[in-house]
């Protein structure tokens, strides 16, 4: 790979993984499998190392996970939540047994296994045995708080059982009760409602619920694994958690292993396989830490997670089907996406009729064919995959698949991108695309127009009135009371709804428009960069490519997307219809830690390594020398060279206390 070539994939892999890392924290609603994250994830991971130039402090790299939601009130953990390295291979697990040995030779270092509940992390703050709040893990440094969501939890006690701490920061998971879930899901689809993909996303998506009495109707359970900040009781191991918690009456996992070698490490992770599908949580592997709190500390942290543990995964459910056709979706931008049409069968809970295929390259890859015997893979995520063919059960009749050179939903000619992979429709007024480009707008991650779903967009679009998004605000009662199935009261309430949507912030109209490669993370930098359509509209190219995040690719299309007379019609047209979009300003954490530099000297109530974390995952970096470049220097009690050297150079100094302050006035 040449080095512009490794610049490239590094910055699409970076993009990908933070929209990717999205929909999975914010969305609860991933669009790949896990396997294929780590892999996105590794990809990266080893470009940046050996490529370290192109390293930048917000690669999803060194981040933890999502941001926080808005609507929640924050809570800045008093320890980061941090996450742990992954694997899927024994070798690797053998590697980590051995580092940890290499790291502390001639010690005996137990570990303790335990099943990694497939759920959504959260920390809970107890004071003298009493809920002070309950947290998501957010992105590390800053969680929503979502206590009144927890609470509703019925196997969670308001306040500890005996005697209580001072302070007690447990960590846990919050799950969906598997025979919940389905029973949920069965409900849900007599409703007419979307289906969770899986008890994760379930779980997730229950806990972002304002209302605490929906959540309540929620089969969520909570398993606890470790702690946080702790104070008025000592805990020398992680296995001495255990009967504390039970002491508490705070749940977790029924059974746990422990092991002193890589061996019998192993062979509790086999255990575990066997029996977890019998625990009432889903589990997709297994956490191995080591058990002494004195021997983690002296292993310490990288950048991202502790050396002293590690998740090991199983591999996904794989089942095997036939595939009887390959259909292909029309995208919002004119995308031709294969997709596999499968014998119906039932995998990790759930029967899957569809498969994604990618793209015509992956068909020709696996060498997929209609009528073939394929292997398809879920892992709990929303689109299974097909992973395998079983070219030995070839017959003979089956038949290779071709791309169309037209589109099938407008006979159009379709073209090939740039980078010879996506085949589009180029007829922007395609119905399928038109169709598309509504749904995205209406869409509850851009202009949340409630009402407007994929079958009253099909209606409006067919019956002629709505060809472009300026039109949504151009009905009445009049015009929707032509549709069929349209009651008065769905009708006022769509009304409504548009109506509402007038003034969403500038970022949501931004994303809503759909212009390539602008994704919700640029739609929202964009918004704070212009404060408004007309300022992004009237940019350079050269102005749009210097904006963080979005680089030399999404400023063109931005810029090429502006350039074509009819976008710029729309949105005359949508400020004419009433849209006065809201404009936020910059977020004040932004201000205060993004783009800084700091310092971190002398002793502080936190280890200096999770300081750096917060500041990190709040978008600052951390250098280990004072320089005229450093901004901030945080000094702790005893600070001696590097303080001086702050003071005759006259970068500000500030203390731990301040530093607090800061945190909490910026979160
Ligand atoms: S220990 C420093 N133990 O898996 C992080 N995590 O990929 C310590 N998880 O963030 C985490 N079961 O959300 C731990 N028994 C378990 C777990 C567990 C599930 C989740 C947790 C964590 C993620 C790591």
């Amino acid at each position: 790979m040449t080095e512009g070539g490794a610049r490239a994939r590094i910055e699409t892999l970076r993009r990908d993984i933070t929209e990717h890392n999205r929909r999975y924290y914010e969305e609860a609603a991933p669009t790949i499998s896990d396997r294929e994250y780590d892999q996105l994830y590794r990809e990266l991971a080893e470009l940046e190392k050996k490529y370290p130039e192109f390293v930048r402090e917000d690669s999803p790299t060194r981040r933890v996970g999502g941001q926080p939601l808005k609507q929640f009130a924050q809570v800045t953990h008093r320890v980061p939540m941090l996450s742990l390295d992954n694997t899927y291979s024994v070798e690797e697990l053998t590697e980590f047994y051995a580092r940890i040995t290499r790291l502390l030779p001639q010690e005996k270092i137990p570990v303790v296994i335990e099943p990694k509940v497939d759920g959504v992390a959260v920390s809970m703050l107890y004071e003298n045995g009493e809920v002070r709040y309950a947290a998501t893990r957010g992105d590390g440094a800053v969680g929503d708080d979502i206590t009144q969501n927890i609470l509703t939890i019925r196997s969670l006690p308001r306040r500890l059982k005996g005697k209580a701490p001072a302070v007690l920061e447990v960590r846990g998971e919050v799950f969906m009760d598997k025979h919940g879930f389905e029973k949920l899901n069965a409900g849900r689809a007599e409703q007419g409602l979307p289906a969770f993909a899986n008890p994760r996303n379930a779980a997730a998506g229950s806990l972002k619920q304002l209302d605490p009495a929906l959540v309540a109707k929620r089969p969520l359970g909570i398993i606890f694994y470790g702690t946080g900040a702790v104070e008025g009781v000592k805990l020398e191991k992680h296995s001495d958690l255990f009967p504390l918690l039970d002491g508490f009456g705070l749940p977790h996992s029924e059974r746990i292993w422990s092991a002193s070698s890589a061996d019998t490490i192993i062979k509790a992770i086999q255990e575990l396989d066997k029996v977890r599908h019998d625990f009432r949580y889903q589990t997709d592997g297994a956490v191995v830490k080591v058990d002494s709190f004195a021997q983690r500390e002296r292993l310490g942290f990288t950048s991202k997670s502790p050396r002293w543990a590690i998740a090991f995964k199983y591999e996904a459910e794989r089942v095997q089907t036939r595939l009887h056709d390959i259909l292909v979706q029309v995208g919002r931008t004119g995308v031709l996406t294969p997709v596999a049409a499968l014998d119906p069968v039932l995998v990790s809970g759930s029967t899957v009729g569809r498969a994604t295929l990618h793209n015509e390259e992956e068909i020709a890859r696996k060498d997929i064919r209609i009528g073939d015997t394929v292997i398809i893979e879920k892992a709990g995520e929303v689109i299974p995959a097909v992973v395998e063919v079983r070219k030995d059960l070839r017959t003979g009749s089956e038949k290779k698949f071709r791309m169309s050179k037209k589109c099938p939903e407008c006979g159009s000619a379709v073209v090939k991108d740039a980078a010879q992979v996506a085949v589009r429709c180029v007829n922007a007024q395609c119905p399928a695309q038109v169709r598309r480009r509504i749904e995205h707008f209406a869409s509850r991650s851009a202009m949340d127009i409630e009402g407007l779903g994929e079958m009253m967009v099909t209606q409006l679009v067919k019956a002629g009135l709505v060809q472009n998004v300026a039109q949504i605000y151009t009905l009445d009662a009049a015009k929707l009371s032509q549709l069929e199935r349209t009651g008065e009261k769905s009708i006022r309430n769509l009304l409504e709804a548009i109506e509402r949507s007038k003034t969403r912030p500038l970022w949501r109209l931004i994303f809503g428009l759909g212009i390539l490669h602008v994704g919700e993370t640029s739609s929202r930098e964009l918004a704070d960069h212009f404060q408004s359509i007309e300022a992004l509209m009237n940019a350079s190219a050269n102005e749009l490519q210097r904006i963080p995040d979005v680089g030399e690719v999404v400023g063109t299309s931005i810029h090429q997307f502006f350039q074509e007379p009819h976008n710029r019609e729309l949105v005359t047209r949508l400020k004419k219809a009433g849209v006065k979009p809201t404009v936020e300003s910059r977020k004040k954490s932004d201000l205060a830690i993004g783009g800084t530099t700091w310092v971190i000297t002398g002793t502080l109530t936190q280890p200096r390594d999770e300081i750096a974390e917060i500041i990190i995952a709040r978008g600052g970096k951390v250098s280990g020398s004072v320089s005229k470049k450093t901004n901030y220097v945080l000094a702790g009690d005893e600070a001696g060279s590097k303080l001086e050297k702050a003071k005759k150079l006259g970068v500000k100094i500030i203390d731990e206390k301040e530093f607090r302050r800061l945190l909490e006035s910026s979160s």
